[in-house]
């Protein structure tokens, strides 16, 4: 889409005037005088998010074990609730739909149903670029059934750094993959990826597909009935602010229903039949048939209150107003900061992009710094990107505006060479 946009504050400030969503921002815990770019890895504390853990809590007090029977078993098929609340994300049945353990158990899962290797048919593949857990987890399901992840795990190489092209990954579907594994969105770059034509080549040739939502979930909607990918994983924690360590999500197509889960566990027993403590287990046929363990009440009713939040939004409003802001946000970088070095790292098009901004600069890691001591919160990724993600329900116009007016001063007096360029524990 063409934006037009001006310079100064007050072409901000009437943004944020005719901004539909404006009214959530006061929803969060904003900390007064910073600037919050980092809802790409924590999103921010909600009220609502707060006032669910408080149901609980009480819940635990007033009722103690009785908490799973309380209510009509509200709480003890808790997930089922929370799946139907997170479908709408991904336009996906909510019985395709759960929320279990955490993005790395659930791609261990998703991956442990799938993949059946034969002798022709053993590679996953993946690329290049993807997060290191989904890597780890990738391989260590490959070494379970005895192969060598040097040549069972197929990597689609960048071949820029930053993105993956659709043709290099649909050219490495070769006859013996058995399952593509890939990031929605590039944590680092924020490419997206197009979902759809890439589902569609796997399935073409047989294989089967898995996407992680970590980077697109509560900032891009997707449309899982049209895409119709095998299965997917995602956290809840950054767009959508679920709460440090949330419990993470799942889906499973329907047309799966009947496969025998990978990591299979009593929760995951038809809930009928659960407490008969049968050893056959006789998995739910939903995606719910892929529980484990007892679910963690207090890290997933933030959850709920947030997609409430999400739900009076719409994530089609909430999808409109990120691209307009992250394009505003590349305006100004334009206008403003590329006589500093900085680069936009990123894809510009609508549809290749997601919800943050991948400033890349050879001083990212002291920038950050500085901007941190000026109370603007960015996120660094090694080895020279600055993540900015404007959260669509609680950053304004304003905000987006001041952080590169304050970009501007550190990088015009230098401030960043104050700060130290020793990494610490977690960047
Ligand atoms: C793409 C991607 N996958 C997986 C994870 C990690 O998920 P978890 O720590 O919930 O297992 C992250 C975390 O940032 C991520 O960005």
């Amino acid at each position: 889409m063409q934006y037009t946009f001006e310079s100064g504050i007050a072409f901000a400030s009437k943004l944020d005037a005719e901004d539909p969503l404006f009214k959530f921002r006061e929803r969060f815990y904003l900390s007064p005088g910073s600037i919050y770019m980092d809802g790409n890895s924590l999103g921010l504390c909600s009220k609502d998010a707060e006032a669910y853990i408080l149901e609980v809590i009480e819940a635990w007090k007033k009722e103690a074990i009785n908490i799973w029977t309380a209510n009509s078993g509200h709480y003890f098929l808790y997930q089922d609730h929370l799946g139907k609340l997170l479908a709408p994300m991904i336009n996906a049945e909510s019985q395709e739909v759960t929320v279990m353990a955490n993005t790395t158990l659930n791609i261990h899962s998703g991956i442990a149903t799938f993949y059946k290797p034969t002798r022709e048919r053993y590679k996953i593949l993946v690329d290049d670029l993807n997060f290191p857990t989904d890597i780890y987890a990738v391989c260590s399901q490959v070494k379970l059934k005895g192969l060598d992840p040097a040549d069972a795990v197929k990597s689609v190489p960048s071949r820029d750094g930053r993105t993956i092209e659709e043709e290099d990954i649909i050219a490495a579907m070769t006859d013996d993959v058995a399952l593509v594994f890939l990031p929605a969105v590039q944590y680092r770059s924020a490419q997206l990826l197009d979902m759809k034509r890439i589902t569609a080549e796997a399935h073409k040739r047989g294989i089967i597909i898995g996407w992680d939502l970590c980077h697109s979930i509560g900032a891009v909607p997707h449309d899982f009935a049209d895409i119709d990918p095998d299965f997917a994983v995602w956290c809840n924690y950054k767009y959508l602010s679920a709460g440090p360590g949330a419990i993470a999500g799942f889906y499973l197509n329907k047309k799966h229903f009947g496969k025998e889960p990978g990591l299979a566990g009593w929760h995951g027993n038809k809930k009928e039949s659960q407490f008969q403590m049968e050893h056959k287990f006789d998995h739910a046929l939903s995606a719910g048939g892929w529980q484990t363990g007892t679910q963690p009440l207090l890290s997933m009713a933030p959850l709920e209150g947030v997609l409430r939040i999400y739900l009076e939004a719409g994530i089609g409003a909430v999808r409109k107003k990120s691209l307009q802001q992250t394009a505003y946000l590349m305006y100004l970088i334009e206008s403003r900061l590329v006589q500093y070095g900085f680069q936009i790292g990123n894809p510009r098009e609508d549809q290749r992009r997601g919800g943050h901004i991948s400033l890349e600069h050879d001083e990212a890691f002291r920038i950050c710094q500085a901007l941190r001591q000026r109370k603007v919160i960015p996120d660094f990724r090694e080895p020279n990107v600055v993540r900015l993600a404007p959260v669509a329900l609680y950053t304004s116009y304003e905000d987006v505006y001041n952080l590169v007016e304050i970009l501007d001063q550190i990088m015009k007096n230098k401030e960043y060479e104050a700060f130290d360029d020793a990494r610490g524990l977690v960047v």
